[in-house]
């Protein structure tokens, strides 16, 4: 009887969606983040009420701020790992919560393994109460140091279980297999996407990532490190062309993994290059050891999202750098807003 009512109540709640009477609810995960507080943004403008979680471990609640006092949206700080609070149902979960660049991600590895786990194993069950959708943002880190370029989905993977990028790298592929088990056992309706290197505004300036690396250093005038000699190669993906991606997987049938990532190749050598052209820095390149387990090349098969959702990377790098450009630039002209150590560390 009560499953009956359930349902009932289902059917008219989508009937009322239908006519444009009940708004769509997401749920985003990680929300606070660089991908979070775009993807919050969007889903806004798209006429979702969203609730944003996260425990604001290396995301900010000015990346929200644009947000802030809209109906729409709502901000709930709450790590992943614990039970969720009662929050009502969802049509969509996203689950960006996880520390993304290394020195974020090594700062408690341990942590950074339980939030991918529990907080998959979290955002799954609240996907089984709510008859929700669920989003994984998987990453190209489920192929480790791959011996296979560039890498299609099928390609399984060469991560070190035991090295210092191990608690991400297994990590994320724990919870891509709770995901499947999540499908598999409940019928969850999953999609998982593969997001290979992602750049733009609201990166964080000493994440360690090489692109915001290289433009705090060249808007500071100090020299560009780089690690090993430069000819490691990396793709680079502007933030709206992936929240794009997003959105398209979301309303597609696509269950995925899907890789997404932009497959032009660069060289590290190149983009520091480029960078000290764009800012106009009189920085020089300096070289030091490659850390360990860092990948050699770096490139997304991207037929699959081509294909099946029509996705293709709009923005181009020189593009999409003037942008990052312009908000590192604003960032460091009001040091208030933003703190950044003297040295960032480990490019990637
Ligand atoms: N940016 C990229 O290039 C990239 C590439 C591959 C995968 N991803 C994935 O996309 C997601 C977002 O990445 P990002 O670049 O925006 O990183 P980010 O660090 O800016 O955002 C992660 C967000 O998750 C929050 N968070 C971390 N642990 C949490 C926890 N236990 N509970 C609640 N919130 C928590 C953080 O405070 C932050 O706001 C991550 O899952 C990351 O693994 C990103």
């Amino acid at each position: 009887m009560r499953s009956q009512l359930i349902q009932f109540s289902e059917l008219r709640r989508g009937a009322a969606r239908e006519a444009g009477r009940i708004k769509r609810r997401a749920l985003v995960a990680g929300g606070a983040g660089f991908l979070g507080s775009h993807l919050c943004q969007r889903l806004v403008a798209d006429g979702y009420d969203v609730v944003c979680m996260d425990n604001l471990d290396t995301g900010r609640l000015e990346n929200l701020s644009a947000l802030v006092g809209n109906a729409s949206f709502q901000f709930v700080q709450h790590d992943v790992v614990h039970a969720l609070p009662p929050l009502g149902r969802f049509d969509e979960i996203y689950n960006l919560a996880c520390p993304a660049s290394p020195p974020h991600y090594q700062r408690d590895p341990i942590h950074t393994m339980k939030t991918s786990v529990l907080g998959a194993l979290n955002l799954l069950d609240k996907a089984v109460d709510s008859g929700a959708r669920i989003f994984q943002a998987s990453t190209s880190e489920v192929y480790g140091d791959p011996s296979v370029h560039p890498q299609p989905e099928s390609y399984l993977g060469n991560v070190n279980t035991i090295g210092p990028r191990a608690c991400y790298d297994e990590g994320k592929r724990s919870a891509e297999t709770l995901f499947f088990d999540y499908s598999r056992s409940y019928g969850v309706d999953i999609r998982v996407g593969r997001i290979f290197n992602t750049y733009g505004p609201r990166m964080q300036p000493d994440d360690g990532r090489v692109v915001s690396n290289f433009i705090v250093q060249a808007l500071r005038g100090e020299d560009i490190t780089i690690y090993g000699d430069g000819s490691q190669t990396r793709s680079f993906c502007y933030v709206d062309d992936l929240i794009e991606f997003f959105i398209r997987l979301m309303r597609s049938n696509l269950v995925g993994p899907v890789n997404i990532g932009n497959p032009v190749e660069f060289t590290v050598r190149e983009l520091a290059e480029i960078v000290i052209e764009l800012t106009g820095s009189s920085s020089k390149l300096i070289f030091q050891p490659l850390p360990a387990d860092d990948p050699k090349q770096r490139r997304p098969d991207i037929s699959l999202a081509r294909r099946e959702l029509d996705w293709t990377p709009a923005v181009d790098l020189r593009a999409g750098l003037g942008r990052t450009i312009e908000y590192f630039d604003g960032l460091m002209r009001s040091p208030d807003n933003y703190s950044i150590p003297a040295s960032a560390s480990l490019a990637s």
